[in-house]
Order: C-alpha cells, then sequence, then structure tokens
C-alpha cells in the first residue's frame, strides 16, 4: 500500500494537490475520514490523467522554474535576437539574464560578427564577476543559452527581436526570410527593436503581424521597453510583449506607431539642438555636456551621449522624423552629416565628439 501511495503522490503535479493528498492520506492511515485507502488512492490515480496540463508541473522542473512560467504561456521561451551589434548583444544579454528564457539564438549575417556579440556579453558579465555582484556559475548559466550563428539557426523561437542596421529594405527582407525560410513556429511573434521606423511597413508583405520592441542603450541596465502598436498590430500581441518585457525586469509603456515613437521624438532633436549650440560656437564640448548634466541632472551630456548611441543612429532618426513630418525643426545639423560621413560615428568607432583612443575619453576640442 505504501508503494501505491507512492504511485499516486508521484503523480500529482500540482503542489496544492500534493499537499491534500498527504492530508487525506494521515487522516485516512489514523481512521479520521470516510473512505479506505485503496479507494482513495485508485481515485486520486486516475484523477492525474485527466487534470489540466496547466496544473501539472512539467516532469524535471523545479516548484520555482515551474511557477515562473506562467508569465509567458506556459513553458520557458526561446528567443531569437537579429543583429549583434551594441543593441542586439545588450538584448540578448537581458533575455539570457531571465530566468524564464531557455535559448537566445544571438544571429547575425557573418557568423563572427554573431561571436563578437557573444564576447561583448562575456566581457560585460565578466566585469559583474569581477566586481562581486554576479557568480561565475550564474554567469556560465547565462552565457550557455546564447547560441550565436547565421540567422538560420533560428528555427524554432517564440519570439524574433530584430535589431539589424537601421534600414527599411533590410528590416523587410530579414522578416521575409525569417518568415518563408527560417522560422518553423506558427506562433512564433516577430518583434522589431527599430528605433524610428514605421512597425506597419517594416511589416509589409508579411502574412502576420509584427510589433515594436524598443530597448534603450544598455539594454540590460535600462527599464524602459516601449512597446509599438502598428496599424495591424493585435492587442494580444501587445500585452503579450508588455508581459514579456515585465518578466525581464523592464517597465513597458505602450506607445502608438509615430516617427520615433516617444523618447527618440524628444531625446534625439535634443541631442542634434546640442550640435548646433556647440557648431554655433556657444560653448566648447566639455562645457555643453557640463551644462547638461549639472543643469538638467541628466547623467550624460548630449554629446557624450550622441557618442554612446552612435552619431549614425542620431542622423538617422533625424532624417526619418523629417522625413515624416517635413519640419524644419527637425533638419539634422549639417556637422552632425559631416562627421558622419567621417565615420567619426562615436564610441563604436573610436572617435565622434571625444576621442576615445587607448581607453581614454578626451573631447576632440581640446586636443
Ligand atoms: N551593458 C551592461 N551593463 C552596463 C553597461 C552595458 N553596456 N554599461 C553600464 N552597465 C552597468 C554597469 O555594470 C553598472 O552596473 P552595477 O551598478 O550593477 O555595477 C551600471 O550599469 C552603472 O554603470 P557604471 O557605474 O559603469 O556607469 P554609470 O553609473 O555612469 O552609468 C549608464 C552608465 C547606465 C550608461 C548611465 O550613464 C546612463 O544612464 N546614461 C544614459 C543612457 C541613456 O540615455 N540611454 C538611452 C539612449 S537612447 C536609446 O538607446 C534609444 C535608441 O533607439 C537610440
Amino acid at each position: 500500500m505504501v508503494l501505491n501511495a507512492y504511485i499516486a503522490y508521484a503523480r500529482i503535479r500540482h503542489v496544492g494537490g500534493q499537499l491534500i493528498f498527504l492530508i487525506l492520506f494521515v487522516k485516512i492511515l489514523t481512521n479520521e475520514a470516510d473512505i479506505s485507502a485503496d479507494e482513495f488512492l485508485v481515485t486520486i490515480y486516475f484523477t492525474g490523467f485527466f487534470m489540466p496540463a496547466t496544473m501539472q508541473r512539467p516532469t524535471g522542473q523545479s516548484r520555482k522554474e515551474s511557477a515562473s512560467t506562467s508569465v509567458l504561456g506556459g513553458k520557458h521561451m526561446k528567443v531569437a535576437i537579429i543583429g549583434a551589434g551594441t543593441m542586439g548583444s545588450g538584448i540578448a544579454q537581458a533575455f539570457a539574464m531571465c530566468d524564464e528564457v531557455e535559448t537566445v539564438y544571438l544571429c547575425d549575417i557573418k557568423e563572427e560578427f554573431a561571436q563578437g556579440g557573444f564576447s561583448k556579453i562575456k566581457k560585460q558579465l565578466d566585469k559583474r564577476v569581477a566586481k562581486g555582484k554576479l557568480d561565475q556559475a550564474s554567469e556560465d548559466k547565462v552565457l550557455s543559452k546564447v547560441k550565436t550563428g547565421l540567422n538560420t539557426i533560428a528555427t524554432d523561437p517564440d519570439l524574433v527581436v530584430e535589431a539589424a542596421l537601421e534600414n527599411m529594405k533590410i528590416k523587410q527582407d530579414c522578416f521575409r526570410d525569417l518568415q518563408d525560410n527560417i522560422v518553423k513556429n506558427p506562433d512564433c511573434i516577430f518583434a522589431s527593436n527599430t528605433s524610428s521606423l514605421s512597425i506597419t511597413e517594416i511589416g509589409t508583405g508579411l502574412s502576420k503581424p509584427i510589433i515594436g520592441m524598443h530597448f534603450f542603450n544598455p539594454a540590460p541596465v535600462m527599464k524602459l521597453v516601449e512597446v509599438i502598436k502598428g496599424a495591424n498590430t493585435p492587442d494580444d500581441m501587445v500585452e503579450k510583449v508588455k508581459n514579456i518585457a515585465v518578466a525581464l525586469g523592464k517597465s513597458p509603456v505602450q506607445v502608438n506607431e509615430a516617427a520615433g515613437f516617444v523618447v527618440n521624438r524628444i531625446l534625439v532633436p535634443m541631442i542634434n539642438e546640442a550640435i548646433c549650440v556647440y557648431a554655433a560656437g556657444t560653448s566648447d564640448i566639455a562645457g555643453i555636456d557640463t551644462a547638461m548634466k549639472l543643469g538638467c541632472n541628466h547623467p550624460m551630456g548630449p554629446l557624450e551621449l550622441g557618442d554612446y548611441i552612435g552619431l549614425d543612429i542620431i542622423l538617422a532618426i533625424m532624417d526619418v522624423i523629417f522625413d515624416e513630418t517635413h519640419d524644419n525643426k527637425y533638419a539634422a545639423s549639417p556637422l552632425l552629416r559631416k562627421m558622419v560621413r567621417a565615420k567619426h560615428l562615436g564610441v563604436k568607432t573610436g572617435i565622434g565628439f571625444y576621442d576615445y583612443s587607448n581607453g581614454g575619453k578626451v573631447p576632440v576640442d581640446q586636443k
């Protein structure tokens, strides 16, 4: 009978059910309940077959893991990040650090680019281990979830977050290829991390709607995710993506489609204005950044932030907002355009408003 009891107990995957079983079983053994032990065991054994799957804990999962699956619809997620640059690798890190995520495919057009993204994640995590903010086993666990390669490895994700170049055709072609040739899961959500382009237009020609899931740099740290509803994005997809953002420890803000959405529509023209102020000779680089840090309590000055985001991205966003509005207040500064042509893009090329060579950070007008 003890063996039967054990078999019946093992069939119950729901924690509450296990507790009720133990209480009743003790009552039967001490003759406090009205049914025989064998009748009770047979009942429990067969109800196990009919218990809804959502009440059962998948075999091999701990109680903690099981509890955490509910946010993402009852299973651990597989996520594909397309583009392993600064944003792509940061987003991949944010997902890999989430307990509810099982696999992160970090993809790019060349294996070495994807591998480069992995190295960036490892470098960030190594720093946290060195600071004593993360233990080595946790770093290893996060890194073990990240699989690098070409887009073709992303055959079974539940979510794709595209963070490729800020170019409409590249994004459209990328989603078309994923839909037609690569992703086999029909329920996979297609999301774009575009910083300003139209979500509706990116989804042109796809058989399913897409959504904007816009992270902020550095993606593992910044709390905001803008969840952008395109013209065809259904409400339930918006809710799912907001829940995913919450599971990552982020605070989602739902926004409607508009050039630059909320943050970039306000932030990027401010950075452009700072470049105009510099070009007009009102102050030097350090002066402008210090004024905005101390005068507005911004963590970084606007020129420093432009370098950090990438001046090519700043220019692309200004051009998108200008093209959409035809309002001259969104005209990009000629100095910004000149710097982008010269590949003085900021941190990523080692020079922008600051010179980052030899690990330093010197305003270029002080050299
Ligand atoms: N990846 C992961 N973690 C990072 C990181 C990165 N690239 N950079 C910094 N961190 C972590 C650090 O490890 C540190 O973590 P800890 O507190 O647990 O030790 C924490 O962030 C703070 O970093 P630091 O102490 O090195 O430096 P600061 O305190 O100066 O903070 C900063 C750095 C978070 C970048 C801060 O300066 C900041 O918030 N700057 C403004 C950033 C911003 O405005 N981003 C939005 C840009 S707009 C955008 O991305 C939209 C796009 O579409 C253009």
